[in-house]
């Protein structure tokens, strides 16, 4: 810690430098070269927390954990739930902030899923599983229902990355989302990645979040891009994709 400037002076510098960043539109441009090129090498599924996968970025972990620690939401929904690491994140989160669950909802919940993350029992017991399409009246219900009428809820969409689908999540999601907090949609990075013939998936350029939130976006103005954000990370695989609730 330099004893020569204040924190103020501090986080003004660094804003500083943010906003020379943003003006840099080659280090900009090769940033997300290097996200798109390393995909191919499964770069984005090389991270883990308390021993569990999570396929995102630190960065974005990162900016998770300022977002939590700014807003503290009392619930956390994340859509897709893959191997359970972003839970055992969001849970460690919780734990250390006093919020109430997280609610992670997936198609695919094997029992060797549950098992693992019930080892770590405490973090454990602030997570709640939904096995179903988060996109299924019977999967909003449940939500609806360990909620209750609370409104300090976050949500982070991360599961079907079609266009329809991430539609239709928005619509479903935004509304628990109360004044200041946030609703990350994940993987509007695809829409810079070109189709992948080494992976083959339903979305792609044209058909992904960033298509689908653009067009929530034209009718919901409750939500709105938080570009601070986006401003620093420099490295990211939600570009345009956190968003504010301003009411
Ligand atoms: C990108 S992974 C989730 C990654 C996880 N959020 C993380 O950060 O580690 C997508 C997950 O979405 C799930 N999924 C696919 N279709 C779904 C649907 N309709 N509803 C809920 N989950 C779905 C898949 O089974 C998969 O586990």
């Amino acid at each position: 810690m330099s004893k020569k400037i204040t924190k103020q002076q501090f986080l003004a510098l660094n804003q500083k430098g943010v906003k020379g960043m943003q003006r840099n539109s080659k280090l900009l441009s090769e940033a997300k070269n290097i996200l798109v090129k390393a995909d191919r090498y499964r770069w984005l599924h090389q991270n883990s927390w308390m021993g569990e996968p999570l396929l995102n970025l630190p960065q974005d972990m990162f900016a998770l954990q300022e977002i939590i620690y700014k807003t503290k939401p009392d619930y956390i929904i994340e859509t897709g739930v893959a191997w359970g690491g972003s839970l055992l994140f969001s849970a460690s989160m919780l734990e250390l902030m006093g919020g109430k669950k997280v609610i992670g909802i997936d198609i695919y919940i094997p029992k060797n899923l549950r098992s693992r993350l019930a080892k770590n029992a405490r973090l454990f017991s602030r997570i709640k599983l939904i096995n179903g399409s988060s996109t299924d009246c019977d999967t909003i219900k449940q939500v609806k229902k360990i909620i209750g009428k609370s409104k300090k809820v976050m949500v982070i969409l991360d599961s079907f990355h079609t266009h329809d689908h991430v539609l239709e999540e928005l619509s479903s999601y935004a509304p628990f989302v109360g004044k200041g907090f946030y609703l990350i949609c994940g993987d509007t990075i695809v829409e810079s990645i070109p189709a992948q013939g080494h992976r083959p998936r339903s979305w792609g350029p044209g058909n992904n979040p960033a298509t689908a939130l653009r067009e929530f976006l034209k009718t919901n103005k409750r939500l709105s891009v938080d570009r601070d954000i986006d401003a620093k990370l420099l490295f990211t695989c939600h570009p345009g994709g956190y968003l504010n609730a301003k009411s």
